[in-house]
Parts: structure tokens; sequence; C-alpha cells
């Protein structure tokens, strides 16, 4: 199978890779590390959630976040918005496009949003809905869909069934996730396969947490069924609270070298993503995650004290 020439990464950690920080983060810092990741060339950017502050108390200013982040033609800002309510909220942000996200077990849909699956679906028709008649992009996310934290496997069918629906409700764009890293390689081309029997490749994008470590190989395998579209973490931040023990996103920087490497386009600075990479991880008070990262500014770091 080619590669693809150009890929379409969309950054999630502002959202994804900050809502799950033990520590409450200083909205300041949510805002500068936006404006560092636009700066760096991101397009794509998941911005916060407009999620229930008693779930998620990290997401709790995601009002202030989108007031203050600066708007910039061509760059889609993206929110979570799981029910009515936090489509009203995303809408008067300001958001570009909204993200409904479902699951691919009963026991996550339940543990992370309340409701069955069914029930989800339910919720989330009206979002499509005024999505649609307000000019908004709409994203899913299926989550769960290489293993479950509370059922354990999935069957690749239920990932379709909730894939489908998803399309059925008029999405963009659906994101097959793996929220706990537990994928590999063969379990990704097996998933992405049965998918594209019933999505366009166009509508379909991969969500990787690295647990395992298997995150950058599950991005190729996914290349390698023609996927060129990804969400990734800027220093690998991230987990969700309802997956617990489930660590990063796939690290932003470790994406961008694989697929520069490749000789795969994305628009993006490597040297500004690793200097952000390298600037939230002080912030958070801990070293990146992303391999790429840290051995990029160590050899910038070298090179600068040679210079001095
Ligand atoms: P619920 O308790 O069943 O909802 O939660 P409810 O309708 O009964 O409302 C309860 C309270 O929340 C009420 O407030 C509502 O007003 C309020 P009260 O009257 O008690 O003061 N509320 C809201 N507030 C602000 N914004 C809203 C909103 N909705 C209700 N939108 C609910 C159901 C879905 C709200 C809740 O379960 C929730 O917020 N869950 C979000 C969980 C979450 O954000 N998880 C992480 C994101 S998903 C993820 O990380 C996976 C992903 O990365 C892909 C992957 O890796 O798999 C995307
Ligand atoms: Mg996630």
């Amino acid at each position: 199978m080619k590669l693809p020439q150009r890929a379409y990464l969309t950054e999630v950690g502002p959202r994804d890779g900050l809502q799950n920080e033990a520590q409450p983060v200083p909205t300041a810092t949510k805002i500068e590390l936006c404006e560092r990741l636009l700066a760096a060339g991101v397009r794509q950017l998941e911005a916060t959630s407009f999620v229930s502050p008693k779930w998620v108390p990290q997401m709790a200013d995601a009002a202030d976040v989108m007031a203050a982040v600066g708007r910039r033609p061509k760059v889609r800002i993206s929110v979570l918005t799981p029910n009515r309510k936090g489509f009203d909220a995303a809408l008067a942000s300001g958001a570009d496009e909204v993200v409904i996200f479902g699951a691919a077990s009963e026991a996550f849909s339940m543990r992370n949003i309340n409701c069955s699956i069914a029930e989800s679906i339910e919720r989330f028709a009206p979002v499509a809905a005024a999505a649609r008649e307000n000019g908004i992009r709409l994203r899913a996310a299926v989550s769960v869909a290489f293993g479950c934290p509370y059922q354990g496997e999935v069957p690749i069918a239920d990932v379709v069934d909730v894939a489908k629906r998803m399309r059925d409700l008029g999405c963009d764009e659906i994101g097959i996730a793996d929220t706990i890293g537990v994928g590999t390689a063969s379990h990704v081309q097996h998933v992405f396969d049965s998918v594209l029997r019933e999505i366009e490749l166009d509508q379909v994008s991969a969500h990787f947490h690295d647990t395992y470590g298997q995150a950058v190989a599950n991005v190729l395998a996914s290349l390698q069924c023609g996927i060129y579209r990804f969400d990734s973490s800027i220093a690998g931040l991230g987990g969700c609270p309802y997956a617990k023990g489930a660590t990063g996103n796939v690290a932003t920087e470790d994406v961008v070298y694989l697929l520069h490497g490749l000789g795969i386009e994305t628009g993006l600075d490597l040297d500004a993503l690793v200097d952000t990479g390298q600037w939230i991880s002080m912030q958070l008070g801990r070293a990146s995650a992303s391999r790429a990262g840290n051995a990029i500014a160590a050899r910038k770091r070298a090179k600068a004290e040679a210079a001095a």
C-alpha cells in the first residue's frame, strides 16, 4: 500500500493532554500552550471540553480558554461536547468543530458519559443537528476500540457498529480511539480494514494512546491502511480520567518525526513543537514523554553549549 503524501494531525494536548492532570493547570498556561502550538503550525487544535465540571474539573475553564485563544485563518479549533448543553456553550465560544464521544463498549460508555451506547447516540442526535444548522464541523470519537479497561476485549464488529451510527448522525470525521493504548499493529490493521469497508477513508482518523509503547508503530500500521488523519498530543501528555492507568496520547513530536522521515508532509514545524513540548513539561514539573522531543532538545542544548 502506497503511503499518503500528506498527513493531518489534530493536536489534542490542551484537551486530552491536560484533562487528566491531578493539579489544576492555570488557565493562562493552557492559553499559552494553545498559542505556542498554533505558532508551530498546528491547524487543527482540540482546545478544551464543554463537559460537566463535576466530572472533569480540569476543563471547567473551557469558556475562558476559548475566549482567549486567538483565531487565525485556516485554523480549526475544536471542543468536546457530550450533549446539547455542551454544544450551546461551544457555539457561544466560537468553536469551529465539536466532538461527540461515544464508546465501543457499554461499560466504558457508562463510566465516561453515564449512559448506554444507545442513549449516547440519542443525546448526540440534537448536537449533530445543531452542528449542521450552524455550519459547525462534527467529529466523533469511538473510544475503547482496541480494548476496554472494564470489559476487556472489544469485538471489531462493535467498533464498526458505533462508527456506522456516528456516520449516520452525519459526522464529518470519525476517530477510532485506542483509549488505553493496548492495540498492536496487526490489531490496528484488522480494525481499520473492517472500518474502511463501511466508512469512507476521508472520514476516518486514528487516536492512539501509548500505554504499551505501541502508538508510533500503530500510526505506521494505520498509514499502511491508508489513514492520513491522526490525533496526537504535545509531549505525549494525556489520559482519560475514566480509564485509570492509561497513559498519554502518542506524542506529536514523535509522530511528526516519523512522518517527516517517511517524506510525508504535515505543515508542522518540528523544532517549534519540540520547544513547546519541553516548555509545557516544565510547566507541569516533569519530563516530556516524547522520545523524539527529548532527543532533539538534548541535541539543541549540546549545540548551544558548544557554541557558548
Ligand atoms: P450526568 O451527571 O449524567 O449529566 O453526566 P446530567 O445531565 O444529569 O447533568 C449533571 C450536572 O452536570 C448538571 O449540573 C448539569 O447541568 C451539568 P447540576 O444541575 O448538578 O449543577 N452538565 C454540564 N455542565 C457543563 N457542560 C455540560 C454539561 N452537561 C451536564 N456539557 C455528562 C453526563 C456527559 C455530562 C458527564 O458524564 C460528563 O461530562 N462526562 C464527560 C467525561 C469526559 O469528559 N471524559 C473525558 C473525555 S473522553 C476521552 O478522553 C476519550 C477521547 O480522548 C478518545 C479516546 O482516547 O478514547 C475523546
Ligand atoms: Mg484520548
